[in-house]
């Protein structure tokens, strides 16, 4: 949590309604206005029309790129200089940014400085692991360093504001966002939100090298109906405020300066005109004192969501809900003026939002600092060799072992992981050599380059190896005698998930499963690592393939970090938080969900598919190690609650963890529980909270966890929240298929 000093936050308050006082309509309305750079002067056309025309298949990706690198970007310098921009999205390059942040104070009127922001995700230059793989390393500090050290690079090329974290709880691995977020799970989201928060923000907004947090989409934009991108979210209440609200209130609680209403309606409502969730939620419920940012021309497409007659009453309706800055739609600097001389939005209202705008660039020190780390020359500051140690040591904690049996005689034969560095591999695919694809979606300052593929890394650690791009019938042929072992490289280009990516099934593409055919045929033993943003369908895997390594898209130190775990020099550690689904049709498929009355089984008239089956292939919370643990001591018992004057329970619970292996490792220890009678039914298992441990082989350790009044109770149809008396059903231990089980009464 932010400590706030309440000193500091009275100055910057007393300075906020002072520069209020002297603003203009014009200026004012102008503090609300994010830009986007247009590009002009190649071509005779907008850019979203060259866009189109190369979705469309008119231009090629190629005579696109040229056209976009031989533009102008247009940076708006009148505007700017007349005060009618408040901030920007998209223009990189620390001169760039100086050079037009140097007209706003030096030549506007009131010298306010622009807030500059930018998607920085997973990593400004050094990129690391999607947020999806990461989560999987359940390591909150982790999340922590690699915010801090994305924040450091952004700030050193001119970027004050990042528009992360994401932490939409997703459970539905067709919607291509899920690789944005901590995965299905709303505990792992608030963790993951939270330490991002702190990492990019640390306890000093101000400080030259932190930036501000942007926490969105706000909200349940994960819920989005059939997995398809921007489509409407139908929850109640109650499961809003389960299941999906919990993770933006901590991260909004952690002290994040601004949050992203989501492009989604929620129950017929589009989130960016939601004065429940922007004003009663978000400002009087959890106390956000901070400002509120449109998503990208969200606010004009009020208007196609059928909720707004036309942009202006999109800007009335988004302004009175509670959206302080408009990102790029031009809705509020084309329409509030005339809205506010009709009286139809309060010049108060108005105010509210510039106030917020201009407390958070008093918050980040920018009318003291308005140029940050200029003095330093950025390519100094990117990609330093400490920065890819922990690049790499997030990708390392990142990848998930899903399989690894051993291959030929079972009785006798180890399983096939770790490798022996004597052995010749073989590697196939083109995943194994193509850099671009590492960083994986939304890393937009990645350079290909900078990235370290498999193949990078099997030349530069001298591993013995052969690279077979496709594996076809006769460079099997040619090579495949030399060869001890295969490692088939396959996945989904990066561009298949993340924004705008939704898939309608999961398949792995007919020709890489094809390559693994020709593979097994050989009769060698086969591993495959999977490149991918998002859970993939993995039967067929499953079923023939020995070893199976979810390497997702782990930006620049990828090539390094598989070898890390091919080889053995890293133990692996990371779990899953997210299942992987039989098939895109068992979709949305998740662990934290409720029973039916008739429980999906053998039975005919139970809740089932009849043609798939209902359990995931691999489900939240797997994940192999080299070394093997073993679990005891489960005790639950009764605790005082921790609200205070509050006498209703909460729940201790301490369990035994051994490794029980000959390697040392480091062990994720999960808790859940159940409440098995409720008036509104409750899940069959919910994640109550995670721990990893790090054991030497013998070494035991016991882990603890507490349940809190406000993880056992739920909302009633009533809308109270109540923590039922009775029985509560405690499983802890390694994964959900093996949890040690207990039960305790409340
Ligand atoms: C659209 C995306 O939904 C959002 O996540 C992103 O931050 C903005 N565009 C800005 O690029």
């Amino acid at each position: 949590m932010l400590e706030v000093n309440p000193e500091k936050r009275t100055q910057i308050e007393e300075k906020v309604q002072d520069l209020l006082s002297r603003m203009t309509l014009e200026e004012k309305i102008g503090q609300t206005r994010q830009c986007g750079p247009s590009l002009v002067g190649a071509f005779g056309m907008s850019f979203e029309e060259a866009l189109n025309m190369m979705m469309d298949g008119k231009l090629s990706k190629a005579e696109f790129d040229k056209m976009i690198e031989s533009a102008e970007m247009d940076l708006k310098e009148d505007d700017i200089r007349a005060g009618r921009i408040g901030s920007f999205n998209g223009v990189t390059g620390a001169e760039r940014i100086h050079h037009i942040q140097q007209i706003a104070v030096e030549e506007s009127r009131l010298g306010i400085p622009l807030l500059i922001g930018c998607d920085v995700i997973h990593g400004h230059r050094t990129i690391t692991p999607i947020p999806l793989a990461e989560s999987g390393a359940f390591e909150p500090s982790l999340w922590e360093r690699t915010a801090r050290m994305s924040a450091k690079e952004a700030a050193a090329d001119g970027i004050k504001w990042t528009f992360a974290p994401m932490v939409d709880v997703s459970k539905d691995a067709r919607w291509g966002r899920i690789s944005e977020g901590a995965g299905e799970d709303v505990l792992m989201n608030s963790c993951y939100g939270e330490a991002k928060v702190r990492g990019y923000q640390t306890q000093d907004p101000s400080a030259p090298d932190a930036i501000a947090a942007c926490v969105k989409h706000f909200a349940a934009y994960g819920g989005a109906e059939g997995g398809r991108d921007y489509n409407r979210v139908e929850l109640s209440e109650q499961r809003l405020r389960e299941d999906y609200l919990p993770s933006y209130e901590v991260a909004v609680k952690a002290g994040a300066l601004t949050v992203m209403p989501a492009f989604n309606t929620i129950s017929g409502v589009p989130c960016s005109c939601n004065s429940y969730l922007l004003t009663a939620i978000l400002r009087g419920e959890w106390g956000f004192e901070g400002m509120t940012i449109s998503d990208a021309n969200a606010i004009a497409e009020l208007v196609a969501h059928g909720a707004a007659a036309d942009r202006k009453d999109a800007a009335r309706l988004a302004m009175n809900a509670g959206m302080d800055m408009d990102m790029t739609s031009e809705c509020y600097i084309e329409e509030m003026k005339e809205l506010i001389e009709s009286g139809a939005v309060s010049m108060a209202a108005l105010d509210r939002a510039v106030s917020d705008v201009l407390r958070v660039k008093f918050e980040l020190g920018l009318f003291e600092n308005p140029y940050y780390m200029d003095e330093q020359d950025p390519e100094t500051a990117f990609l330093k060799p400490e920065y890819r140690t922990i690049a790499r040591e997030a990708a390392d904690k990142s990848i998930v072992l899903l399989k690894n049996d051993p291959f030929g005689d079972r009785d006798a034969a180890a399983p096939v992981l770790p490798l022996s560095r004597d052995l010749h591999l073989c590697i196939c695919g083109k995943l194994a050599a193509q850099r671009d694809e590492m960083p994986g979606t939304w890393a937009v300052n990645a350079k290909g380059n900078d990235c370290v593929s498999i193949v990078d890394a099997c030349e530069s650690q001298k591993v013995n190896y052969t690279f077979l791009e496709t594996a076809s019938a006769d460079e099997l042929s040619a090579h495949a005698a030399e060869c001890d072992v295969f490692v088939a490289v396959i996945g989904e280009p990066r561009e298949w998930s993340g924004e705008a990516s939704s898939r309608s099934d999961l398949k792995i593409s007919a020709d890489q499963l094809d390559m693994v055919r020709r593979l097994l045929d050989t009769g060698k033993p086969v591993v495959a690592v999977l490149f991918n943003g998002r859970p993939i369908e993995l039967t067929f895997l499953k079923e023939n393939v020995p070893a199976i390594v979810e390497a997702w898209h782990l930006g620049v130190e990828a090539g390094n970090a598989v070898l890390d775990i091919l080889f053995g020099d890293v133990n692996p550690s990371a779990k899953l938080t997210a299942s992987f689904p039989y098939n895109a049709g068992t979709c949305p498929c998740y662990y934290d969900h409720p029973n039916t009355g008739r429980p999906g089984g053998r039975a005919k008239f139970t809740s089932k598919y009849f043609d798939a089956p209902l359990e995931p292939v691999y489900t939240f919370g797997h994940g192999l190690s080299y070394t093997t643990y073993e679990y005891s001591d489960l005790t639950a018992e009764v605790c005082p609650g921790n609200v205070p004057g509050d006498a209703a329970p909460g729940i201790d619970v301490q369990i035994t963890v051994k490794n029980t292996g000959s390697r040392a490792g480091d062990e994720v220890v999960l808790c859940f529980f159940r409440d098995p009678v409720a008036e509104r039914v409750r899940p069959v298992r919910k994640l109550a909270g995670f721990e990893k441990v790090s054991l030497e082989p013998g070494q035991s350790k016991t882990v603890r966890f507490h349940i809190t009044r406000r993880q056992l109770g739920y909302f009633n149809s009533r809308m109270n929240f109540v923590v039922d008396p009775g029985e509560i059903d405690i499983y802890a231990g390694g994964s959900l298929e093996s949890c040690l089980e207990a039960s305790v009464r409340i």
